[in-house]
């Protein structure tokens, strides 16, 4: 089966937006990552990253019967979609929410996630290794 691995808004400027709380990797460094652990887990993975809101509702809404599984990394609209969260919903698929860094340490305002009631799985904190994490839960928890 396939994974979606969808990255929201600013998350195309990894390794050069604020490296101290993202890291050096690259969206295509993180893309990379998690497509070879899907692929070493038997799935296929098709990486999405758009800077607008509804361009990751077609593509939620396209994983419906393509996809046994997501992985989003929404960032901003993680604080602030309702959509997004209706979406995940809507799609009864598998969905694992992850955060680069660990949200709950930081501004008050990114300690809530509309995603979080709707997404079974959430890592936070594990840097990029938490796509990897995301795929490891899948494949435990599908193959
Ligand atoms: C993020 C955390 C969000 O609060 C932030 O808006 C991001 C990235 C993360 O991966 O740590 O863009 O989702």
């Amino acid at each position: 089966g396939a994974l979606l691995i969808l990255n929201g808004p600013n998350l195309n400027l990894l390794g050069t937006r604020e490296p101290e709380i993202y890291g050096s990797a690259t969206l295509a460094d993180v893309e990379l990552l998690a497509t070879e652990a899907a692929t070493a887990a038997g799935f296929s993975a098709s990486c999405v990253q758009s800077n607008h809101e509804g361009v990751l509702l077609d593509a939620i809404h396209a994983a419906r019967g393509t996809a046994v599984g997501i992985i989003i990394n929404a960032g901003a609209y993680t604080h602030t979609s309702v959509a997004l969260r209706d979406a995940i919903a809507a799609v009864e698929l598998p969905t694992v929410e992850v955060h680069i860094s660990n949200v709950h340490q930081r501004e008050e305002f990114r300690h809530h996630s509309y995603l979080s009631a709707v997404c079974g799985t959430v890592i936070v904190g594990a840097g990029i290794h938490g796509y990897e994490l995301a795929v490891s839960y899948l494949d435990k928890t599908l193959n």
